[in-house]
């Protein structure tokens, strides 16, 4: 062989050598599809939080509420897998799916408001479901990639607690996410958690948007005055000292929970409450993060 033609076998082989593998073109097919679906939401926020029953769902619930109330068009995607809530928080269980031409159609909770959970495909939630870490991520990814979105001002995600595989898989899909808000409440127990999920958003490289103290102060129905049950403001002193920003206490209120059971976001039926301005306060930089 002349030293010509090896210089093209081995051009040709490492030619070969380049070509993606079938599936590595389908992870790019399906990562393409993916950037498509999602591009017209304009922010993609995650509300996190290091601990349990914080109130998250509560407060991501409430902000897509209270963002949608002011116009915006939003979403709300519930990627509990093990404890789906938004569909009971919002009166939605047991809404059926739709499917149209372009995907899996979100379910409406309003003109601007709409949602997507596992609660809505697993109907019977009475049956525990054993998820293990790639096929949560696959479900991630098809909440994404094939539910039809559309043009969305805000994507709002309620993580299950912790900062285990589905916030992970979340950040990792969307890429470009705008940040993480954390739910936390004042004991110091659960500060320690905040600590973790502030340590996870710098690991990963996503923004803190801001910290929400909730169950912040119980308002007495009776007197007016405010009885810190769980104590109050370390939520506030904990974001100073890791320089987050604070985005403001939510009261522990009684009429919340009713609420919650009643699938009735608060903020819309109790407008003028102490707790609804709460939650008026804490959106407002959210509703100025510039547009991509
Ligand atoms: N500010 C509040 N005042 C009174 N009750 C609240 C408040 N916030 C949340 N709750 C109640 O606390 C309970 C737990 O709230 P929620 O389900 O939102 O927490 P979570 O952090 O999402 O829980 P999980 O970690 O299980 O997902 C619910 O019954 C909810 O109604
Ligand atoms: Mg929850």
């Amino acid at each position: 062989m002349s030293k010509g033609s090896e210089h093209k076998a081995e051009e040709s082989c490492s030619t070969k050598r380049k070509l993606p593998s079938k599936e590595e073109v389908k992870e790019i097919r399906e990562k393409l599809a993916l950037q498509d679906n999602i591009s017209r939401i304009k922010h993609k926020i995650i509300v996190l939080s290091g601990k349990g029953g914080v109130g998250k769902s509560t407060v991501a619930t409430n902000i897509a509420a209270a963002l949608s109330l002011k116009g915006q068009k939003v979403g709300l995607m519930d990627i509990d897998i093990h404890g789906p809530s938004i569909p009971k928080m919002l009166g939605l269980e047991g809404s059926p799916l739709r499917g149209s031409e372009e995907g899996l159609l979100p379910v409406d909770y309003s003109d601007n408001l709409s949602v997507m959970s596992i609660g809505f495909i697993l109907q019977d939630q009475k049956n525990a479901v054993i998820w293990r870490g790639p096929l949560k991520h696959s479900l991630i990814r098809q909440f994404l990639k094939d539910v039809s979105w559309g043009e969305l001002d805000y994507l709002i995600i309620d993580s299950p607690p912790g900062t285990g595989d589905e916030p992970l898989s979340v950040i990792q899909l969307l890429e470009d996410a705008d940040g993480a808000v954390i739910v936390t409440t004042p004991q110091d127990i659960a500060l320690i958690d905040v600590r973790k999920a502030i340590t996870f958003c710098s690991h990963v490289n996503l923004t803190i948007l801001g910290i929400v103290e909730n169950m912040s102060g119980f308002i007495c129905p009776y007197c007016g005055k405010t009885v810190n049950i769980f104590k109050a403001g370390g939520g506030e002193k904990m974001a100073s000292e890791m320089g987050v920003p604070f985005l403001g206490r939510i009261p522990l209120e009684p009429r919340m929970v009713e609420a919650g059971d009643s699938g009735k976001p608060f903020l819309q039926y109790y407008p003028g409450s102490e707790t609804a301005k709460a939650f008026d306060l804490a959106i407002k930089p959210l509703l100025s993060l510039k547009d991509k």
